[in-house]
């Protein structure tokens, strides 16, 4: 098992990766949550089918009392209903300051989690199990936790450390392949903004990290030791962190006008292409350079454009809750392995996207 440790403000914790890691559940949750006595394990209708009874099993061999709490698959159930589902299960059980949460599951349920966990009782421990690629390389580590409402996405949440992370490489094995290739488009951000050695491994694996488990492995902990190092330095978002928006600004507005139907990896991948495209022009990157990071994604069948307007990002991009002010942080890629976060306003934005 490789072990990769994130040394946030607020809290140091592991994040353990391996085949079959979720065999370490019992152990390593006696570790980090002593004297808890229950444990509520969130997950969604498609995971649960597949491996909550060997998680509870792990917890339950380790002597925990589990109870479950899961909601049907989807971004749609992003909402503060599930987590009241939470709160009241937790309180239904008898929880104390002591128990813990386990999310199990993608991106949503392990911000859900996390969620629910960091205001219960105004702050319990979560693990987090996450099972698809994009949540193991992006959303599990790093302490963002929350929900949807009405006017966005993630637009309510909390900064939420998780205790330790565990992620099971053999749960991708189960993945489908759309939902994998989503998780490339988190993958390839990180080689473009801070990771050479991973865009160069990319390439020669010539969009094909699935079949070589080892090769996964590898490629999941170099991305998760790039996030850890970002969270390292800025926890709260400030700086360098929001190097991790690349692409994101553009592809946030494609994902809402979608309704939330076009998968997130998907739509940074569009907005990673459109914003390599804009640097060019802007004369902030080589071409020669923007061509193989555009190269990349399509080896690993991503999209690299929108028919979106540049006039539609920008109404969109200045609704976005990341906006500060009257300007909006874009993050540029300078050359392959950098990123540069430069402060616009709205006239500039739509000037730099617009051809
Ligand atoms: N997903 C971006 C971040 O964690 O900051």
């Amino acid at each position: 098992m490789r072990t990769v440790r994130v040394n946030a403000l607020s809290k140091s914790y592991d994040v353990l990766i391996g085949k079959n890691a979720v065999e370490a559940l019992g152990e390593e949750a006696k570790k980090v949550c002593p004297g808890a006595l229950k444990v509520l394990v969130v997950s969604e209708t498609n995971v649960a089918a597949l491996y909550l009874d060997p998680v509870k099993a792990q917890l339950e061999g380790a002597g925990f009392e589990v109870t479950d709490y899961v909601f049907e698959a989807g971004e749609q159930n992003k909402n503060i209903n599930e987590i009241a589902g939470m709160w009241n299960k937790m309180a239904e059980a008898g929880f104390t300051r002591t128990d813990f949460v386990v999310g199990l599951g993608g991106g949503v349920t392990t911000d859900m989690a996390g969620f629910a966990a960091s205001t219960f009782l105004r702050g319990i421990k979560v693990i987090q199990l996450p099972t698809s690629l994009l949540a193991m390389v992006d959303a599990s580590v790093g302490g963002k936790t929350g929900i949807d409402i009405p006017m966005g996405k993630n637009q309510v949440g909390a900064f939420w450390q998780p205790s330790l992370v565990l992620e099971d490489i053999s749960f991708l094995k189960t993945l489908p392949d759309e939902v994998f290739t989503e998780g490339m488009g988190e993958v390839t951000k990180h080689a473009f903004i801070m990771d050479l050695e991973l865009f160069d491994k990319l390439g020669k694996a010539n969009g094909d990290i699935r079949s070589d488990e080892d090769l996964l492995e590898e490629i999941v902990c170099m991305n998760v030791s790039d996030k850890a190092s970002v969270v390292g330095e800025d926890e709260n978002d400030n700086g360098r962190r929001q190097t991790l928006n690349f692409g994101h600004t553009v592809g946030h507005v494609i994902e809402r006008d979608s309704g939330f139907t076009k998968p997130h990896g998907i739509c940074v991948a569009k907005g990673m292409g459109i914003v390599i495209d804009a640097c060019v022009r802007a004369g902030t990157l080589a071409k020669e350079d923007a061509d193989k990071m555009k190269d990349l994604l399509k080896l690993y069948k991503l999209p690299v454009t929108d028919d979106i307007t540049p006039e539609a990002i920008v109404e969109g991009a200045m609704n976005d809750k990341k906006k500060r002010g009257d300007t909006l942080s874009v993050i540029l890629v300078n050359k392959i392995g950098q990123a540069e976060i430069r402060k616009m306003n709205k006239e500039e934005f739509l000037k730099f996207l617009s051809v």
